[in-house]
């Protein structure tokens, strides 16, 4: 399949469910409602909310399925770009430049980014619980939510970042780095692809097979991430390059070099294709995302 055409597509459909869901910036919150829809569209990749439609399309390739996705779909990218906002403080990654525009902080001040981040991930639960989603059934719905509420938490991202910060400047082994890795960028990763198996009704096994592969890929974006930051340029990126570096962060590439970091990144895609083994042609795309992941140049 063409996963160029693929990704515009589905890209195009969460922009604009993402543009009617979101918040006006008017009334008394104008201006904090317009420094959340200042990182929200300013662009990016939107792969975890394309994840979870095509994980829903693995299991149930009925187009109602995958429309019922969609406010599951913008609540996982409220959350991912809230993490992106909190990433870049001058307390954490201290950087300027995000989506190709200056970070959200560097605009707002530090005070509004905060809340940005906060206003996003506090609205992807408004989301994930309101009306917009009762096409889910209620049993499904309460399951997605702690779901999410699990992956970006303290044992997930949030946890996961707190890591990244407490080994900066540190040697840390295989294992933590692996660890670091799985929560903070993986876990909300396999969540959004195990939310779509549960909107689309998926059986135990199924369930089990994408939970594989979102662990997986997740696992393998963040060593892709890791390498794009040294090999990749700041144009190319939207973010600035060498930002690790900077930081003194341990990642794939400090500790095993590029080489061996890239095997690694391209073993675990082969595991994730590999657990999609159980479905058929309808998990296509999500077998082109997986190798999109490794290949990516942003
Ligand atoms: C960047 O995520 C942060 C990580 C978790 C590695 P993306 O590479 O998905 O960023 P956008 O959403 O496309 O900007
Ligand atoms: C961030 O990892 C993971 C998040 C949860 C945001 P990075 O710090 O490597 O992400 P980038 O490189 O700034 O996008
Ligand atoms: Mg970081
Ligand atoms: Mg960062
Ligand atoms: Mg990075």
């Amino acid at each position: 399949m063409e996963i160029t055409t693929y990704l515009n597509d589905q890209r195009q459909r969460v922009e604009d469910r993402l543009a009617a869901l979101m918040l006006d910036p008017v009334g008394d919150f104008a201006k904090h409602i317009e420094a959340m829809r200042y990182s929200l569209f300013v662009g990016g990749k939107r792969i975890r909310p394309i994840l979870c439609l095509a994980a829903a399309e693995a299991v149930n390739s009925d187009a109602a399925v995958r429309q019922r996705a969609l406010p599951v779909a913008c609540a996982l990218e409220c959350i991912h770009t809230y993490s992106l906002i909190h990433d870049d403080l001058p307390a954490m990654d201290d950087d300027d430049l995000r989506r190709g525009k200056p970070t959200n902080h560097t605009v707002f001040g530090e005070a509004a980014a905060i809340l940005a981040g906060d206003g996003l991930l506090t609205f992807a639960f408004d989301l994930l619980s309101s009306p917009v989603s009762a096409a889910v059934a209620d049993p499904a719905r309460i399951r997605i939510i702690q779901t999410v509420a699990r992956a970006a938490g303290p044992l997930g991202m949030v946890g996961g970042q707190s890591l990244d910060m407490i080994y900066e400047g540190q040697q840390v082994g295989y294992e933590t780095l692996r660890s670091i890795h799985r929560s903070k960028t993986g876990a909300l990763i396999t969540a959004s692809v195990t939310c779509g198996a549960i909107v689309a009704g998926a059986s135990v096994e199924q369930e089990d097979a994408l939970k594989t592969y979102g662990d997986h890929i997740g696992l393998a974006f963040q060593i892709v991430d890791d390498l794009l930051d040294v090999e990749a340029t700041t144009e190319q990126l939207g973010k600035p390059a060498g930002s690790d570096v900077k930081s003194d962060k341990v990642t794939y590439p400090s500790l095993f070099g590029k080489d061996i970091s890239r095997t690694m990144a391209r073993e675990a895609v082969q595991e994730a294709l590999a657990a999609l083994a159980v479905f058929d042609r309808q998990a296509d795309p999500l077998r082109a995302l997986a190798n999109f992941i490794v290949d990516r140049k942003k």
